[in-house]
């Protein structure tokens, strides 16, 4: 007892002292997390903040409040802080600190996920590269050298997050903390020593003393007090392994990540309210998106191997930090229809009861307060089920919430939100670059040698595993050999050709012979191995063979992923197509060098004399690096530069890089269906978009790194490309969308807690132009009756008002929003004893 009054005391006197000030005692129960003595529902979202930029946080953190969180969950990414053992960076996009303070300032609480091992599709799962060559180290595991720099780094972060006084237990935000991440996923694989491992990183953990709980996902014998919490697209079903443990899921999986030569995952937000209200509906009480805004993957921070620069995620929030609707409106209407009953979900256990096949109602009643969930979690039919003895319609897949057990005032398959539909605008690059830098295209580009060309190349027998070798400073390694060919040898009998045949670990590789390419190989996302037969022509005496191998991204997942390794590690061999002789070449002196020429001439910046501008501009040629000079593009929409046009490399706006590009590797054509049906389960291959079109052509370049005039673009390009090509692209707001029928329910901000208003207003058609000063400017449809189709493909079904577009063009023309009632009330009635809907498409300008 004196101890909490103590703490209310403090509490209090730091609440005087800073603007937002956090109290303090986290706790947990059977039920919840417990704050200051107060069981809490909590709505949390992930944000990394690597993946955008300090001056996107204040922004996307707001609409994540506006949108319902109360919490913001992301990872501490060990290999950016310390990518040199013992030299730590905090700078910039790294500046923890000021993310948490930033989530802080906007009221919200922290999760903060310190791992260390982070996975993330970040390269290699956030470990630095450092860390495998420590003698006698294995990763994960009950090992002392890894255990040593895993606690030295935790307590770092620790002591940081301390020394800010950023735990709630010191009046900050952060109310949680993870160590490790999904180990229970692999641990089988490291046999009895994993569970001492388990064992050490929660004593370890725990001994750190932050005064809040710490979570394992993914590790059902977390041992106490740890609370084991789940991951994956629905967790209703989960169980934390102690009653005195509440149910906590910390990704809900909003979308899915992209890979280069893959398809475009999306998630359907039906779907994903429907998880959402399934796990409130079976008792739980902390719910992540993961993710709620993806962001970017810069540099060369993508993991995989083979993921993508943008990390979209179909997030609520999309990439540039724009809301994606109707996905973000429709949760944030199912967190406030969740807020309405916490009082009775924290308050006790649901009694679950089934309603029929498929049909079931969880009622969290307490005292005088009853909250009601009722769900069909069949695939097919919609259901009409009776409950307290009142009837309620119940759409296939669907959750109805009920604060008074009693009114429905939102069902997860009943979107009230309004769909915007973005439209993408293009810009040439021509138009803004500055002609003064560089004379006729505006380009200047320096040619990458083939082969070695570095003082610090060297020669070993055999082939080079590339991780090993690289240590991953670069994604380039050449591997080099000379041949000798003999006026008898059989590889040139009437000057036929000869294959060259190279096995690599991946990810891809380009092949030179004499200098020329002759043929590349990829790897993707499910199998990054190459294996290639490449037709060559050589000549007799001297050849050179050169062996260009890169990595896209280092393997991020799996049990001892850190030992998948990459590069042409064989065989590699000469086979003469005529009479089949083949010459083992692995095992040969071949000359290594790691990274390129370019790179240690620090050409990214775009320094050096070096650069060419005089004579035509090389196009479609390989291993070349571009510069241009460019203007900011007017107005203040987030900026994306359209590769189309280019191969393979990596771009960098003012010395920073904006990541991988590979506008040209594009997914199979196979697998997109036309529509997605959110009913029924969801997988990460269940809704596809993009099907034979290069997976990612756009590319965010965040308008903090430009200046108004004067930017420096340079490009490193593998394959061959024409710069003149690339192109600026902003995204507007094309079209805003609503359909809604006269069975849904009021829109959500018309509910109070005493449910008595939201009952009378009915179902409402809302529109919203979400930029400032803009105003409806045209109706493109509306129909009151049966209307099909989804926005911008509207169609008038067989019953139709003939008012409804004039009605829709008085109430909102001119204005900045407008709303219309769902109701024969409004429009009369063009088919009686039908259920109606009105669909409206409007455009803002
Ligand atoms: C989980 C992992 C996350 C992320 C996610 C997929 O298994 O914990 O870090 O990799 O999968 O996006």
């Amino acid at each position: 007892m004196r101890g909490t009054g103590f703490l209310l005391v403090f509490c209090w006197v730091l609440g005087l002292l800073a603007s937002t000030s956090f109290c303090g005692n986290v706790t947990y129960d059977h039920r919840a997390l417990v704050i200051d003595g107060k069981r809490r529902v909590l709505i949390s979202g992930s944000i990394h903040y690597p993946r955008s930029t300090p001056e996107m946080w204040p922004d996307l953190i707001q609409k994540s409040k506006d949108g319902g969180l109360d919490v913001i969950e992301t990872y501490v990414f060990w290999n950016l802080h310390e990518s040199v053992r013992n030299q730590y960076d905090f700078e910039g996009r790294k500046d923890l600190v000021k993310f948490v303070k930033t989530v802080a300032d906007a009221g919200l609480y922290v999760h903060l996920r310190i791992g260390p091992y982070a996975c993330a599709e970040w390269n290699y799962g956030g470990f630095p590269l450092w860390l495998h060559f420590i003698p006698g180290i294995q990763f994960r595991t009950d090992n002392e050298p890894f255990k040593a720099e895993m606690k030295r780094f935790t307590a770092k972060i620790v002591d940081l997050m301390q020394q800010e006084k950023l735990y709630a237990s010191q009046g900050g935000p952060i109310i949680l903390s993870q160590i490790e991440n999904e180990y229970g996923n692999v641990a089988w694989a490291y046999g009895p020593a994993a569970k001492s491992y388990i064992n050490w990183a929660a004593a370890m953990a725990t001994s750190l003393d932050t005064g809040v709980p710490w979570v394992m996902c993914q590790q059902a014998d977390a041992p106490d007090p740890i609370i084991n919490t789940c991951n994956g697209f629905y967790c209703d079903q989960f169980k934390p392994n102690s009653n005195k443990k509440p149910k906590m899921w910390t990704e809900n999986w909003s979308g899915w990540f992209l890979s280069f030569g893959g398809r475009v995952p999306y998630r359907p937000v039906e779907d994903l309210a429907f998880a959402v209200a399934r796990f409130f509906q079976l008792g739980g009480t902390f719910q992540n998106y993961y993710m709620y805004h993806g962001g970017t993957n810069f540099g060369r921070t993508t993991g995989g191997p083979f993921i993508s620069t943008s990390y979209d995620y179909d997030a609520p929030i999309d990439e540039y930090g724009i809301l994606r609707q109707p996905k973000w409106g429709h949760l944030k209407d199912v967190h406030k229809a969740i807020k309405l009953c916490e009082e009775a979900l924290v308050g006790t256990d649901p009694t679950v009861t089934s309603l029929g096949q498929n049909l079931e109602a969880a009622v969290y009643k307490t005292g005088s307060v009853c909250a009601a969930f009722l769900a069909n979690v069949g695939t097919q039919s919609d259901a009409t089920v009776n409950f307290n003895g009142n009837s309620y319609s119940l759409p296939a897949w669907s959750v109805s919430i009920l604060p008074d057990c009693k009114n429905v005032v939102l069902n997860t398959a009943k979107i009230n939100s309004a769909a915007m539909i973005p439209s993408i605008s293009h810009q040439s690059l021509k138009g803004n670059i500055d002609s003064s830098e560089a004379l006729g295209s505006g380009w200047s580009w320096i040619n990458e040698p083939v082969g070695i060309s570095k003082d610090d190349a060297f020669v070993k027998l055999g082939l080079l595993e590339q991780i090993n070798t690289t240590a991953d400073k670069s994604d380039y390694l050449w591997y080099s050999l000379g041949i000798e060919i003999k006026g008898d040898e059989p590889f040139l009998e009437d000057g036929s050709q000869t294959v060259l045949h190279v096995e690599s670990l991946g990810h891809a590789l380009h092949a030179f012979a004499n200098g020329k390419l002759v043929g590349s190989g990829k790897g993707n996302s499910g199998n990054a191995k190459v294996s290639e037969d490449i037709p060559i022509a050589l000549v007799t005496g001297k050849n050179k063979i050169d062996l260009l191998s890169l990595t896209v991204g280092l393997q991020n997942y799996g049990a001892f992923f850190d030992k998948t390794g990459a590069g042409i590690t064989g065989p590699v061999k000469l086979k003469g197509i005529k009479n089949g002789t083949t010459v083992d070449l692995s095992s040969q002196e071949w000359t290594y060098q790691v990274g390129l020429k370019g790179e240690e001439l620090g050409l990214p910046s775009g320094s050096s004399s070096q650069w060419d501008s005089k004579s035509t501009l090389p196009k479609n040629q390989p291993l070349i690096w571009y510069k241009t000079k460019f203007d900011e593009p007017a107005g203040s929409d987030p900026v994306a530069l359209d590769f189309t046009g280019l191969g393979k490399g990596e771009a960098w706006v003012n010395g920073q890089s904006i990541g991988r590009y590979w506008p040209v590797y594009a997914s199979p054509n196979d697998g997109c269906a036309a529509s997605c049906n959110y009913r029924g389960p969801y997988g990460s291959t269940k809704c596809l978009r993009n099907c034979g079109k290069p997976s990612q052509t756009l590319y965010h370049v965040p308008r903090s790194w430009l200046q108004s005039s004067g930017n420096t673009l340079v490009l490193f390009e593998e394959i061959g490309g024409d710069p003149t090509k690339l192109s600026f692209a902003t995204r507007q707001i094309g079209s805003l969308c609503s359909h809604v029928s006269e069975s849904h329910p009021s829109p959500i901000d018309t509910w109070n807690t005493d449910l008595t208003s939201g009952s009378k207003l009915g179902p409402t058609v809302l529109l919203e132009c979400p930029i400032p000063g803009q105003v409806i400017s045209s109706i493109k449809f509306a129909s009151f009756g049966t209307p099909r189709g989804t926005c911008g493909g509207y169609s008038h079904g067989q019953c139709s008002s003939r008012m409804a577009l004039s009605i829709v063009q008085k109430a909102c023309i001119g204005s900045k929003s407008c709303s219309i009632g769902v109701s024969v009330n409004t429009f009369g009635d063009p088919c009686e004893g039908v259920t109606k809907s009105l669909a409206v498409e409007a455009s803002c300008t």
